[in-house]
């Protein structure tokens, strides 16, 4: 089965809204290839403005946080709703900047995936080791781990149409990218746990991205693995060399 590959970045904590609209209209040329599905996962307050900049593109919106709340007193946090609401489809959960920093763990990652879905977005499920953990021989014990509690409760239906991004820890943001062996071989793992949960059918359906220093150099050998079905694209994603991954077949 060929799986349509997605590349979506991930501006984190960067881009102020003028910003924003200005690294839209610079992107946009570099951007429209109609065999990838390309998503700007976008700081809350940046969501409104890229949303127009956007409109008539290829580009889909996203959010890089949700609360798994409907409403309700959680000062500075914001709820599916509202990000249905204000036009986004996809939002990453369990980014590793969130595990480490604002408390997330498989437990709420899990609450959130339910409520995504419960809501029809389009999630994007982050997993990965540390450097400690990929030395001490357990990073698929980790994922799996990961992947387990993420998707307790999902069906088999629901499942297929969510993104896992596996993203080492130890490669994110450091210009360390993980080998083309390494990130396949955990990426063909997570989809072997899949099949394990859900059977083939649903496992062969699932898109898996790899995150972590992916750049205009290394994504055609990256995204050309089996088990890789795209991106999840930190730093690379405010620059031109967003462009070049989305063109990753002639970069
Ligand atoms: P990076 O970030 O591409 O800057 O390593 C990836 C991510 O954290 O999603």
């Amino acid at each position: 089965m060929s799986r349509r590959k997605i590349i979506a970045g991930n501006w984190k904590m960067n881009q102020t809204p003028s910003e924003a609209v200005e690294l839209v209209k610079t992107l946009a040329p570099l951007v429209q290839n109609p065999d990838v599905d390309v998503v700007y996962c976008v700081p809350a307050i940046d969501i409104i403005p890229v949303r127009e900049a956007i409109k008539g593109s290829n580009v889909r919106l996203g959010a890089e946080n949700v609360h798994f709340e409907d409403k309700g007193a959680f000062t500075g946090e914001i709820s599916p709703k509202m990000l249905k609401d204000a036009g986004v489809e996809y939002v990453i959960i369990g980014h590793s900047e969130r595990r480490q920093y604002f408390g997330e763990t498989d437990q709420t990652v899990n609450k959130k995936l339910l409520k995504l879905i419960e809501y029809g977005f389009r999630p994007i499920v982050c997993c990965g080791e540390t450097l400690e953990q990929r030395e001490a021989g357990i990073t698929m014990d980790w994922i799996n781990m990961q992947i387990k509690i993420a998707f307790s409760g999902v069906s088999a239906q629901q499942a297929k149409d969510v993104v896992i991004a596996y993203e080492p820890i130890w490669a994110i943001g450091t210009g360390k990218t993980a080998t083309t062996g390494q990130a396949e071989e955990i990426c063909g793992g997570i989809r072997r746990t899949i099949a394990g949960l859900y059977g083939e059918a649903t496992a062969e359906a699932i898109r898996i991205q790899y995150g972590g220093s992916m750049n205009a150099a290394n994504c055609k050998e990256l995204l050309s693995q089996a088990n890789i079905d795209g991106g999840l694209i930190g730093g690379a994603s405010l620059k031109p060399d967003f462009g070049t991954i989305v063109h990753y077949q002639k970069a």
